[in-house]
């Protein structure tokens, strides 16, 4: 041992490590995992942890598994809330400049939103403030992709999902499935959602609470926009007047993904967004 290893304990435990590893079968586990454990030395010296705070990680660690069910999953909360899910999504989907950014799907979205005429509403129960959005669908040289199909989903005016709260809301309210016209346009006719928050009564939300950080997410339309030869386009719409905006907790705002909901003279509200879709690689089409 040399004076060295007196003063960085960690860069030694990982330097350790990482020769341990050095023959293992699962060569990118071993990799990966001697990367982890040097970035936990560093932080351990850079802090200057103690055991309260081995402690206290373990503690939370528990109760996050302690709180993860076939119904909850508070791993995904809080790997959503870290940041992770997005950053892992933005790195998959990657576009090229000018092409609208993919983002997460949320746990909401259901396969077969029914299908909608042009200007036909996606509000069944026509529960809330009506909401009127003019979409273009385009390639990256501004040319429509016409036939695009464009699926919709979105909480009502409380932040509900029709299938978070199957009781108050009628089978496949605000969800549909628009196709662009020639033009690439369609006119998609809803109410205007409300924000909600994302579960906050377990670990990850006590953590949230302590750092002072809201669990509101802004409110949003997603959408799905798919069509032959182009990468499929999952993303969000959002409400540029929502003051969560700026901190939503699943990371998902970005500048090209924001619109303003104008008032109309009948008590409704209007918004135009345009959609630009990426070229598919050769063979795929998703992501
Ligand atoms: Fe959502």
């Amino acid at each position: 041992m040399n004076s060295g290893v007196m003063h960085r304990p960690g860069r030694h435990i990982a330097a350790q490590f990482a020769a341990r590893v050095r023959g293992a079968p699962d060569r990118q586990l071993a990799d990966r995992l001697a990367r982890a454990v040097a970035a936990m030395a560093r932080i351990v010296e850079e802090e200057g942890l103690d055991r309260d705070d081995l402690r206290a990680l373990v503690a939370f660690l528990t109760d996050v598994g302690h709180a993860s069910d076939s119904r909850r999953q508070e791993w995904v909360l809080l790997a959503d809330t870290l940041g992770l899910t997005s950053l892992i999504e933005a790195q998959v989907t990657r576009r090229p400049a000018g092409a609208t950014p993919n983002t997460i799907a949320g746990p909401f979205y259901r396969v077969g939103a029914p299908v909608k005429c042009d200007g036909e509403s996606i509000s069944i129960d026509g529960i809330g403030d009506p909401l009127v959005l003019e979409l273009a669908v385009l390639d990256l040289d501004g040319d429509p992709v016409a036939g695009a199909a464009i699926e919709v989903w979105q909480a009502n005016g409380a932040g509900l999902y029709e299938n978070q709260a199957p009781d108050l809301q009628p089978d496949q309210n605000l969800r549909g499935t628009y196709r662009a016209g020639p033009d690439g346009r369609a006119i998609v006719r809803t109410v205007r959602p409300g924000g909600y928050a994302i579960p906050h009564d377990g670990p990850v939300g006590a953590l949230l609470a302590r750092l002072g950080l809201s669990p509101d997410r802004p409110a949003h339309l997603h959408f799905r926009i798919s069509a032959p030869g182009f990468q499929t386009l999952t993303t969000h719409l959002f409400d540029g007047d929502d003051p969560a905006l700026e901190a939503d907790p699943l990371f998902a705002v970005h500048p090209a993904l924001v619109t303003r909901f104008a008032a109309c003279g009948d008590g409704g509200f209007e918004a135009s967004h345009q959609f630009v879709l990426a070229r598919a690689h050769p063979g795929r089409e998703d992501a």
